[in-house]
């Protein structure tokens, strides 16, 4: 795990006055976790991934990785404590004149770990990023997702607790996106790993997130569980992270519909409809709640996802919706029914 406690820094102007660059972060990242840092330019991302990774030192506030603080050791300490601080660099960084498996072995080889040692590791790091036969190739033969895979690879040489990712995936495809982060996710389950991701995309974060911690001017102004952050109806990052959603059901041509709870709606309703409809029925967001004794009330969007046999007729939704005391408005309708 890695706890960043009551964390400051600031920098001092070539006029001599400071600037306050970040101010009481304060961040808990379990083991076998991703905690997902965004924020716009010039929130302080940069400067928090320069302290985690141990580049700059905070002005005050703590490090602590598996309890203990890294933040004010210097020399031979702060290089062998750094070992548990694996950095994954924005498009990889790696070395163009050295094969993927030398690349790989430079963290190994600074150390003096002897050569068998060496090609073993190596070895396994290739095939736990989903590389074993491309150990003789060289950056240049490698596609962008896979030199990135690559650099996970160096990243994890020397078994860190921590993956620090800084926009890994900044300037990639979807499918390559998507594949470095299904790769995160493996590896965070597979070493029990705490990964910082800090990125300015919010399908990262809707994809991958465990934790969201987003930082405005140096401040978090929101922190918590992912899954919580998007229940909350007050929550701006939950609310960026369900129109994703939506977008992403328009995206798949599923009928996409605002529902309204009338009287009496059944609590198993999502259920009810899927069966009477054959649809998959997919919550993209809801806000709802039980006022007293009498039932529940609120609203929920939702998108239909036809099965073989399933419908998106208009007025059979319909019918299914009113008999369990709901009501519709559709948000793409007419792409529906083309
Ligand atoms: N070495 C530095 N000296 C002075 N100000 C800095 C320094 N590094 C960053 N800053 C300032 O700190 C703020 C946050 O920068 P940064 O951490 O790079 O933000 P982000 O990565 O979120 O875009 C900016 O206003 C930037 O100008
Ligand atoms: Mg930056």
């Amino acid at each position: 795990m890695i706890e960043i406690k009551g964390l400051f820094k600031s920098y001092t102007r070539s006029d001599g006055s400071k600037a306050e660059v970040l101010k009481n972060i304060n961040l808990y990242a379990p083991d076998r976790s991703i905690t997902a840092i965004v924020g716009p330019s010039g929130a302080g991302k940069s400067t928090l991934s320069k302290c985690i990774s141990l580049l700059e030192k905070p002005t005050s506030g703590s490090i602590l990785v598996n309890g203990k603080d890294l933040s004010r050791l210097s020399g031979e300490r702060l290089r062998e404590e750094r070992r548990s601080i694996g950095i994954i660099f924005q498009s990889s960084a790696l070395l163009s004149r050295k094969s993927a498996a030398q690349n790989i072995a430079l963290p190994l080889e600074y150390l003096g770990v002897i050569k068998s040692d060496i090609d073993k590791r190596v070895k396994e790091l290739l095939e736990a990023v989903g590389l074993p036969d491309r150990g003789g190739y060289y950056p240049a033969q490698l596609s962008g997702g896979q030199q990135q895979r690559i650099g996970i690879a160096r990243a994890l040489a020397l078994h860190p607790q921590v993956l620090l990712s800084d926009e890994a995936t900044a300037g990639l495809d979807p499918h390559s996106t998507e594949t470095i982060l299904s790769l995160l996710k493996k590896l965070r389950d597979e070493f029990d790993l705490s990964i910082i991701m800090i990125t300015h995309e919010m399908e990262v974060v809707r994809n991958a997130a465990d934790y969201i911690a987003a930082i405005q001017d140096g401040e978090i102004v929101e922190y918590g569980k992912a899954s919580e952050l998007v229940a909350n109806p007050n929550s701006g990052i939950g609310r960026q992270l369900i129109s994703l959603r939506v977008a992403e059901a328009f995206n798949k041509r599923h009928l996409v519909a605002e529902l309204t709870y009338g009287a009496n709606v059944p609590p198993n309703w999502l259920q009810i409809l899927s069966d009477k409809l054959d649809v998959n029925i997919h919550l993209l967001g809801a806000n709802i709640e039980q006022i007293g004794q009498g039932g529940i009330y609120g609203r929920a969007l939702v998108g239909l996802e036809p099965l073989r046999s399933g419908t998106t007729d208009i007025t059979a939704v319909n019918n299914a919706l009113k008999n369990i005391g709901l009501h519709a408005e559709y948000k793409n309708q007419n792409r529906i029914a083309s």
